[in-house]
């Protein structure tokens, strides 16, 4: 099943997504998990994106699907996917049409507020090693700031200081909610409140999705 997690800054889809990867099987694919990676390693796409989301803006199309397509080529695809961050803009939901030749099976939408993104986002902490997100109060890490599974210390993602985060709900709202309309046109939308516990948005994305819940 190809499926698209969508949502606002912070609604919870890299959760959702590591989540029903595990369950499900199926490969997660982050491009701002692949973009980080790029920034980290001072490829030439990570130098050219790097300031673009360290000021919480889209880096533009053209470097995004070049790499997006390399990620879809790579052979491991077959059985399906779980897709978090791209589309979003209305012109790459076209160019993944357009890859993926028959379009995707499912986009899930986690609609979140913004009191709940910004006391998110704000109290994320992440692994450098492996990339799983904390949240200092909502699900600390056994020992202050410090991984439970690689024991190496957390960072904050500096697109989530407070005006950065801001400015990217601004740039959802503007750029990426369109999407919506995209999908919900072609009858593949299913609508989740992210505002609910991560376990509660987990069983009700399991049961929107019943072939993969039988897996
Ligand atoms: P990206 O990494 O995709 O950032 P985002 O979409 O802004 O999403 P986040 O990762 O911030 O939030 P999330 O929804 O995954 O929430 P999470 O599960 O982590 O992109 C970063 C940047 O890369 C962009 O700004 C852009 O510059 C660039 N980029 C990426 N893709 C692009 C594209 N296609 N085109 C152009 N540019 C692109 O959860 C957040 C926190 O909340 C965590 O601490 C978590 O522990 C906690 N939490 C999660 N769920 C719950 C819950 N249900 N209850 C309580 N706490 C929860």
């Amino acid at each position: 099943m190809k499926l698209i997690l969508f949502g606002p800054p912070g609604a919870g889809k890299g959760t959702q997504a590591k989540l029903m990867s595990e369950r499900f099987g199926l490969p997660h694919i982050s491009t701002g998990d692949i973009l980080r990676s790029e920034v980290q390693k001072s490829t030439e796409l990570g130098q050219k994106a790097k300031g673009f989301m360290e000021a919480g803006q889209l880096v533009p199309d053209s470097l995004v699907t070049e790499m997006v397509k390399k990620r879809m080529s790579a052979g491991d695809l077959e059985g399906g996917f779980i897709l978090d961050g791209y589309p979003r803009n209305v012109a790459q939901a076209k160019t993944l049409d357009e890859i993926l030749k028959g379009g995707i099976d499912r986009a899930i939408y986690l609609s979140t507020s913004e009191k709940v993104i910004l006391q998110r986002l704000t109290g994320r902490r992440v692994c450098p090693k492996c990339g799983i997100n904390y949240h200092l109060t909502n699900m600390p890490p056994k020992k202050d700031m410090v991984c439970d599974r690689c024991e190496v210390d957390l960072y904050q993602r500096p697109d989530d200081k407070e005006a950065t985060v801001k400015n990217r709900l601004k740039v959802y709202l503007e750029e990426s909610s369109p999407v919506l309309d995209y999908y919900k046109q072609q009858g593949k939308l299913e609508n989740i409140s992210g505002d609910l516990d991560s376990r509660e948005v987990f069983e009700l994305i399991s049961k929107k999705l019943p072939a993969l819940s039988k897996k």
